[in-house]
């Protein structure tokens, strides 16, 4: 028998839910990132969003609407642990989404960690420490306790590049930091949280099937040059290998510490630890949507001790005759195709894949019609449909980024990713052209 193809729909909590004083919930680094002046672009946060704390319900209609089969959303940590502690109403409101979602046969995919980590763990070193990753073990028992009889497909983590380098090497993300050591432990410790979860899921679960999120950009050389060619190997360490060598091969990737040894003597890792991060998967997601074309820029920071863990000594540029779309991001789905095949090439044994988000924003306000969206969901669903024909990849699904416009992190609200608008003043949903071709689609 074939495992049936699963289409969905994604979001993430702080980027729709609002609510973030309400019922118990504590604060995250978000919302004290989004507070620190020219953080975001429009002096935005979090605070009201799209306001799914109270129009969820209209969220899972919208879905049912759609008739996708599964729903991709997640729980935020300091709704349900607010302070170490749990937060009944915080679970509560999961329970009662998930409950409309099973009854309207939408599958939920539950993803634990998208960047919102309590501030108190941020304020004890947050990812940079270990004990992080065991509040985190401790977090997911507690959802999968309460959820876990009728979720059964779990995502530790989305994007842990992002949490880390993003967040603690580039500052462009919570919690806005700029280190070099930092920002490799937290990426080292958010894996450990990964494989620590990932067992606690399964112990409390035993029926579930656990994965991770996974943001990957192929990195091409900008010029057929032989340091370009090494810029690119080195951008390919940093955001992808870091992440996937260890995960689906028990192992980080050969130049890693040699790449990080200015910044970095490794020395948060232990024994033991790649055997926690290794532990298998029943899925990866994987989020997909631009390739990077890089080029050697030497880093021109003087004084070593200064240098964040982005600074390997390449830029990512334009590439001429390329689209992009309103964010500047190149429109490329042989990228994902590449991503896909090199998955398999690399790690025998890979796991079955979920494309978990993929997507494209408008910077534009107005509705209709957005045909460039249509043709970027049938251009990327086509190339991972040719990629798992000519590699052997079992790809399972689908998830459209996202089902309704969001806050978009520190670019606020400007950029549009929904399927569905949201009129935020009021709160207002409308489904785009969008919307309405994938309804015909899937019905
Ligand atoms: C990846 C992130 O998971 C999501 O939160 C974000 O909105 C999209 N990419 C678009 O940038």
């Amino acid at each position: 028998m074939t495992t049936p193809f699963v289409w969905g729909a994604a979001t993430a909590a702080y980027q729709i839910e609002g609510g973030v004083a309400e019922d118990g919930r504590g604060e995250s680094i978000w919302d004290t990132f989004c507070r620190r002046p020219g953080a975001i672009a429009d002096g935005t946060s979090g605070e009201v969003a799209a306001d799914s704390y109270h129009r969820w319900l209209d969220d899972v209609e919208l879905l049912d609407g759609l008739g996708v089969g599964a729903y991709r959303f997640s729980v935020a940590w300091p709704r349900v642990m607010p302070n170490g502690a749990v937060n009944k109403p915080g679970l509560d409101y999961y329970d009662r989404i998930v409950d409309a979602l099973c009854e309207r046969g939408i599958r939920p995919f539950v993803t634990l960690y998208h960047w919102d980590l309590p501030q108190e763990l941020e304020d004890n070193g947050g990812w940079r420490v270990r004990e992080t990753a065991d509040r985190f073990a401790d977090y997911a028992t507690v959802v999968a306790e309460r959820l876990g009889d009728r979720v059964k497909d779990w995502i530790t983590l989305n994007e842990p590049y992002c949490s880390s380098i993003v967040g603690y090497a580039e500052g462009r993300h919570a919690p806005g930091a700029t280190e070099g050591h930092g920002a490799l432990a937290a990426a080292h410790h958010l894996l450990i949280a990964h494989g620590k979860a990932t067992t606690a899921i399964r112990t409390v679960r035993p029926e579930a099937r656990v994965g991770i999120t996974l943001n990957l950009s192929p990195a091409v050389p900008a010029n057929d040059t032989p340091i370009d060619r090494a810029a690119a190997a080195r951008m390919d360490l940093l955001v992808n290998r870091q992440f996937t060598d260890p995960v689906l091969g028990g192992a980080y990737p050969d130049g890693f510490e040699k790449l990080f040894s200015g910044v970095s003597d490794l020395s948060f890792r232990r024994d033991g630890d790649l055997d926690v991060i290794a532990a298998p998967l029943d899925f990866l997601g994987v989020n997909y949507y631009y390739r990077i074309h890089a080029t050697d820029a030497p880093y021109d920071q003087p004084d070593p001790g200064l240098r964040s863990a982005s600074d390997i000594g390449v830029r990512s540029v334009p590439r001429d005759g390329v689209p992009t779309t309103d964010l500047g991001w190149p429109i490329e789905p042989q990228g994902l195709y590449d991503t896909l095949t090199g998955l398999a090439d690399r790690y025998p044994g890979l796991p079955p894949i979920y494309v978990t988000e993929n997507g494209v924003a408008q910077l534009r306000e107005d509705l209709d019609p957005d045909p460039a969206r249509i043709d970027f969901i049938t251009a990327h669903l086509a190339a991972a449909t040719r990629a798992a024909a000519d590699a052997p990849i079992d790809l399972r699904g689908y998830f459209y980024w996202s089902l309704i416009d969001n806050f978009e992190w520190a670019r606020g609200y400007g950029p549009r990713f929904g399927l569905v608008h949201v009129d935020y003043p009021t709160g207002k949903r409308t489904p785009r052209a969008s919307y309405e071709w994938l309804r015909r689609q899937l019905s």
